[in-house]
């Protein structure tokens, strides 16, 4: 029965500290791909924590988020350089020596390649609404050490750094996708995130905390950030057609082509990618750049975020029909299409042998995403995509004992470097079938009060 064995991975991925259960390591492989899937990851625990909501073990939640809470801020800091104390932690375990136990947060500094965690503390945000929504502990949010929390976060996040746009400006490998594979500068992941961020901080601060000077502020740059999104990662056959048609090289401030982008870099593959039914947001954008490649989990939680419109987000889920094959396959969902292959895969991820083309998050396909696939479908009225989706993981993916990722075009293998009894794979088709089921729940990640008011 996959979704009780689903479960039995929960249970035995639980992490104690001094007794209490703080969160899930990544796997509960015997032998993992990496010393550190032992850790409890932040993004990983995402859907842990949201299965643990619905079902009545809030507790856990707010465990891990006062375990997180206390962590941030302690990440080795450069000679010269100043603190930023609202960065939170990839992942963090649990030492024990002796009798003693103390926990033991990663910032990037022992993770593969130095990458920062630009996602953590937005994740953190995110369950933090979440969790209140489901239990009405505003007491708690409205705490000295939650309020300091959460204004720090801000400080940090809304920032002025070298702004020229309204996007958030990242390094490589910050998010999901945590190794080099070009996704530096503004990826779309990030701005979604950065967005359901904003639109939880204001929901928490106008229930508690939040100056009307801070509540103003938070609105602005909500509506500055979903605008920037529309016109410049949205492409649609319309939009291509525009850009398809750019003048370069325009100077001033009220032109077409604001980024520069040459028509010449459009690629192949988008010949005859889109119909007039379907569109999509880019991977990312800058100047001279449009990174065409579809990313799943920035659209998908674009769509659950009210970022992107609901006439875009039913464009996105008409791609993922018209392109079933490429985006599901054997198993949902590939997290980028196309994979970057030959002499680009060598500039592109300086020849990493873990993102070969179609593996890993070069064109593989992660279990994970199911939950926010079918939230989107379930948002955008496409139970039809949900059900055929669900379908196909139910059938292989408890035979093929939770595998982190697979490989193929299609999906088809089982990643090659791929773990197995991967926790979010699990908790990932818990929640989607819990979701689907109980279509309520999708509470915990939909309908913010602040998008009520501003979406279109
Ligand atoms: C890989 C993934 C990352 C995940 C981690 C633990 O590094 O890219 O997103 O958090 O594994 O599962």
């Amino acid at each position: 029965m996959p979704m009780t064995s689903a479960y039995d991975l929960l249970n035995s991925a639980l992490i104690h500290y001094r007794g209490q259960p703080v969160g899930t390591s990544a796997s509960v492989d015997p032998s993992p791909a990496a010393v550190n899937y032992h850790e409890c990851f932040i993004r990983d625990f995402v859907p842990s924590a949201l299965v643990l909501l619905m079902n009545g073990e809030a507790h856990v939640v707010r465990n891990f988020l006062v375990t997180v809470m206390q962590l941030r801020g302690q990440q080795p800091v450069l000679e010269g350089h100043k603190r930023s104390m609202g960065l939170m932690p990839a992942s963090f375990r649990v030492v024990r020596e002796g009798d003693e136990e103390r926990l033991q947060a990663d910032f990037g500094e022992r993770a593969i390649g130095r990458v920062v965690p630009v996602d953590s503390a937005m994740w953190w945000m995110f369950l933090l609404r979440a969790y209140v929504i489901t239990t009405d502990d505003w007491e708690w949010v409205g705490s000295e050490e939650v309020q300091t929390c959460i204004r720090q976060i801000l400080d940090l996040y809304l920032r002025e750094n070298f702004e020229m746009s309204p996007a958030l400006l990242v390094p490589d490998g910050s998010f999901m996708i945590d190794r080099r594979l070009d996704v530096y500068g503004y990826p779309l992941e990030i701005q979604a995130l950065y967005y359901g961020t904003l639109l939880s901080a204001h929901e928490l601060l106008t229930r508690v905390g939040g100056t009307p000077a801070t509540l103003d502020n938070l609105a602005v740059r909500i509506k500055a950030l979903r605008q920037y999104v529309c016109v410049h990662y949205w492409v649609d056959r319309d939009r291509l057609n525009e850009i398809h048609r750019f003048r370069g090289e325009e100077f001033g401030l009220d032109v077409a082509n604001v980024l520069n982008v040459y028509p010449e870099s459009i690629p192949e593959w988008m010949d005859g990618w889109l119909d007039a039914r379907c569109g999509y947001l880019v991977g990312n954008q800058g100047p001279g750049r449009v990174d065409f490649r579809f990313f799943t989990q920035g659209n998908l939680l674009a769509i659950l975020f009210g970022l992107a419109t609901s006439g875009e987000a039913q464009g996105i889920m008409n791609l993922f029909e018209r392109h079933w094959d490429l985006l599901m396959g054997e198993m949902p969902v590939k997290i980028a299409y196309p994979a970057v292959i030959g002499k680009e895969w060598q500039m592109v991820t300086g020849s990493d042998p873990k993102n070969v083309p179609w593996s890993y998050h070069n064109g593989g396909n992660w279990p994970v995403l199911i939950w926010p696939y079918v939230g989107a479908a379930m948002r955008t009225g496409r139970t039809d995509l949900a059900e055929w989706a669900l379908q196909l993981m139910k059938e292989r993916l408890h035979p093929d004992n939770w595998p982190e990722y697979y490989d193929g075009k299609r999906g088809g293998l089982i990643g090659r470097r791929a773990n197995f009894h991967q926790t979010w794979s699990a908790t990932g088709l818990i929640v989607a079938h819990e979701i689907f089921e109980n279509p309520a729940n999708r509470v915990l990640f939909e309908r913010f009060t602040f998008q009520a008011a501003a979406s279109s």
